[in-house]
């Protein structure tokens, strides 16, 4: 069997599991029974994939940036920062998932339409923070009925109009500002039964997500660009000494010419 093969069998065993996880006719913790090498195809789809195979709730969040930590141009422009190994990576991600959440400067800037087209798998829901409704409707997420939407605003927005087939929801921003709690969106989704959640970006929403301490995984892809402007990658709360720098363990995969950094965040 070739390696493609081979690791499109171990793609379809991993989406077993998955499908076994949703069901509740296994346990996360069910030892990787298909595990192989790590320096095999397969072996590596397993590394990789396996930790997101856990019981309960899940929050993985994904960015792929440049070695100066850029996400897009300043117009904007990301297509593509990382390689087509990477976009492949990202489609296997929201298949694993219960819902797939953009904040509204990439819903603006990339009319994403955050559905699993690279590889086998079914289309998460998708989710969308906009407190201000300034998510043109021509968006294809809100138009192409590929998978049900949920427009998240806040009570103090008024859509023109709500599109079919997409669910507007208003939740409360903080007091305190920066928009929703974090906490509150993915209670919104738990309330919804989506437990298992990828934060697909930008890097506003990521990193409201990262500072709120809810992510278990980030999984940050690096390519070897440098564009010396532009969006950046994660901005956090400041801190004045390295010593209060986040240094997560991190395991450290090939994606074609692109290196993933998988960081651990959970405990
Ligand atoms: N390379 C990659 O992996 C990747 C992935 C995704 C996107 N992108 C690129 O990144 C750029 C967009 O990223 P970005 O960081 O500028 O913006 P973003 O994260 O896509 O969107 C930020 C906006 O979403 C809303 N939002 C996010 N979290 C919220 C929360 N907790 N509560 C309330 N509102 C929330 C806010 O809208 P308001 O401003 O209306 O309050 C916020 O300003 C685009 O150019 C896109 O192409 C790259």
């Amino acid at each position: 069997m070739t390696g493609r093969n081979r690791a499109e069998d171990a793609w379809e065993r991993i989406l077993q599991r998955r499908e076994r996880l949703r069901s509740g006719r296994a346990s996360a913790a069910e030892p990787g029974a298909d595990a192989r090498s790590g320096d095999e195809p397969e072996g590596q789809l397993e590394s990789i994939y396996g930790p997101l195979l856990r019981d309960g709730e899940l929050v993985v969040a994904q960015l792929g940036q440049t070695l100066d930590g850029r996400i897009a141009t300043r117009t904007g422009h990301s297509h593509y920062v990382t390689g087509p190994e990477d976009i492949v990576h990202l489609h296997r991600l929201r298949a694993l998932v219960d819902a797939v959440v953009v904040g509204a400067g990439t819903a603006i800037s990339d009319d994403p339409q955050l559905t699993v087209r690279q590889v086998p798998g079914e289309n998460p829901v998708r989710v969308v923070l906009d407190p201000s409704a300034r998510v043109p409707l021509d968006r294809r997420m809100f138009r192409d009925g590929a998978a049900p939407t949920l427009w998240i605003v806040s009570p103090r927005a008024a859509p023109a109009t709500v599109p079919g087939g997409v669910r507007l929801l208003r939740l409360e921003e903080s007091v305190e500002g920066g928009g929703f709690r974090p906490a509150d969106v993915l209670q919104t989704l738990t309330a919804r039964g989506l437990t298992r959640v990828l934060v697909e970006g930008g890097g506003i929403t990521v990193s409201r997500f990262l500072d709120a301490g809810l992510l278990h995984r980030l999984h940050l892809t690096v390519a070897p660009v440098l564009l010396g402007s532009g969006r950046p990658s994660l901005t956090l709360e400041p801190v004045d000494r390295l010593d209060q720098a986040l240094r997560p363990r991190c395991r450290r995969f090939s994606l074609g010419a692109d290196v993933l950094f998988d960081l651990d965040l959970d405990g």
